[in-house]
């Protein structure tokens, strides 16, 4: 929590306090079986001898069953594996990426690593993706690659998108970093393009501190992002992998960029990938009752979500109809009662930064009304597992006081201390 500006607490005796960043503990089996690897020595994934079958490729075979993908490749960061991607569709110094205007800095990262130039996409009132604007981009710009991202667990009407890509002959690669477990219509997110990636870094849905997933049913993709991720030519040593004829049309023209996921980070995955419906499932309680606590609070609404979308939300976003120096105001209300909420049209980059227009190394953009009007009222907040239904309540009540108190304020003053 941001303790820089705490200003003194609020005399409505309204109190929430928790540490929303807890993540939840690594299961005991998964504790038991890195310790085993870190008593052998064997941190690795891959060795010229002995030790049976490293603990990453075990973790791709698992994760891409549970998705229904044919490969998947385990790496260590899902801004790894959105580069790999990038590099395994052919993309190049100079050509252009579509990619969401609603999403986090290592989506740019990325295609600024692969030395492409990113091309944003407009943000929709329900924080998905702007069909006609991706449509009139794709038809326009030439583009090689939409990188989509489901940010915060927003699922855009995936097949629509399929359906424009194709059209314009566009690979498309989904950024699922917020959405594992998550479906469109029945199917796993990251499952309908060429190229899904995935983050288990801490806060996210499965955790190891660090560490990414690439899925594909692409033999060329898969094997390219094997050699990619670092395999020193072990291949042999992934249970899924395409055959040799394919890694021998790319073993000697495809780089080593040494991405590879750990054997330890792969043993504490593995047992947390059976938690996820019943992780998901909690989610989304939490996430009702938020709505339902936020339903009467004025000047606070939350989107509309797609009948066919099945999301795990491990955060809420809302929309506050308000000023920007009101919701400044807000905020205050909110951390003087312990409560750390995020604002996305901060003014200046702060922590996970995620506004587009804080991306200064983007080249020029077309004017984005429609993100730039949504982001300046888009408030985020995470949902811990441990939250209980009155903590909810709870939070419900301080956004509330918080909201009345901000829209009493006038529109164009900000906070003494802001001002
Ligand atoms: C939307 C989004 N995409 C991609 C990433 C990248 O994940 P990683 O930190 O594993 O590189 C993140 C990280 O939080 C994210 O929020």
């Amino acid at each position: 929590m941001n303790t820089a500006n705490t200003p003194t607490l609020a005399a409505d005796g309204l109190w929430f306090g928790k540490d929303l960043s807890q993540s939840e503990p690594i299961p005991e089996a998964a504790i038991e079986q890195a310790v085993a690897l870190m008593r052998s020595g064997r941190l690795h994934r891959y060795g010229e001898q002995g030790a049976g079958t490293p603990e990453p490729s075990l973790l791709e075979q698992e994760y891409a069953a549970y998705v229904g993908s044919k490969y998947c490749v385990a790496v260590n960061s899902c801004g790894a594996a959105m580069f790999l991607a990038l590099k395994a569709l052919g993309v190049k110094p100079g050509d252009k990426v579509l990619t969401s205007s609603f999403t986090l800095a290592p989506v740019p990262g990325a295609i600024a690593h692969a030395c492409a130039s990113a091309v944003l996409v407009e943000t929709r009132d329900d924080y998905t993706t702007d069909l006609p604007d991706l449509e009139r981009k794709a038809a326009t710009i030439g583009a090689k690659v939409f990188l989509l991202s489901h940010m915060r667990g927003h699922i855009t009407d995936v097949r629509a998108v399929r359906e424009i890509c194709e059209r314009y002959d566009i690979a498309l690669v989904e950024d699922c970093a917020h959405t594992m477990g998550a479906r469109w219509d029945g199917q796993h997110t990251g499952t309908f393009g060429h190229i899904g990636c995935y983050s288990t870094q801490t806060y996210k849905h499965i955790n190891s501190g660090e560490g990414g997933l690439l899925v594909t049913d692409d033999d060329d993709i898969a094997a390219q992002a094997i050699l990619m991720s670092g395999c020193y030519m072990m291949y042999d040593q992934h249970i899924l992998r395409p055959g040799p004829e394919v890694f021998e049309r790319w073993r000697y023209v495809t780089p080593n960029f040494s991405m590879r996921m750990s054997n330890v980070a792969a043993a504490l995955l593995r047992p947390q990938l059976a938690l996820l419906p019943e992780r998901g499932e909690r989610w989304r309680r939490i996430y009702d009752n938020l709505a339902q606590a936020f339903a009467s609070v004025p000047h606070v609404s939350l989107p509309v979500r797609d009948g066919r979308e099945d999301f795990v939300p491990s955060s809420i976003q809302f929309s506050l109809d308000l000023s920007p120096p009101q919701i400044e105001h807000f905020l205050i209300e909110c951390e003087t009662r312990g409560l750390y909420i995020k604002w996305f049209g901060l003014r200046v980059p702060t922590a996970f930064t995620s506004h587009f227009e804080h991306w200064h190394y983007l080249p020029e953009q077309a004017p984005m009304p429609k993100s730039r009007g949504i982001l300046r009222q888009l408030l985020d907040l995470r949902t811990p597992l441990s939250l209980t239904p009155e903590d909810c309540q709870l939070i419900g009540q301080i956004v509330q006081r918080a909201a009345t108190t901000a829209a009493a304020q006038p529109p164009g003053e900000l906070p003494k201390d802001k001002s």
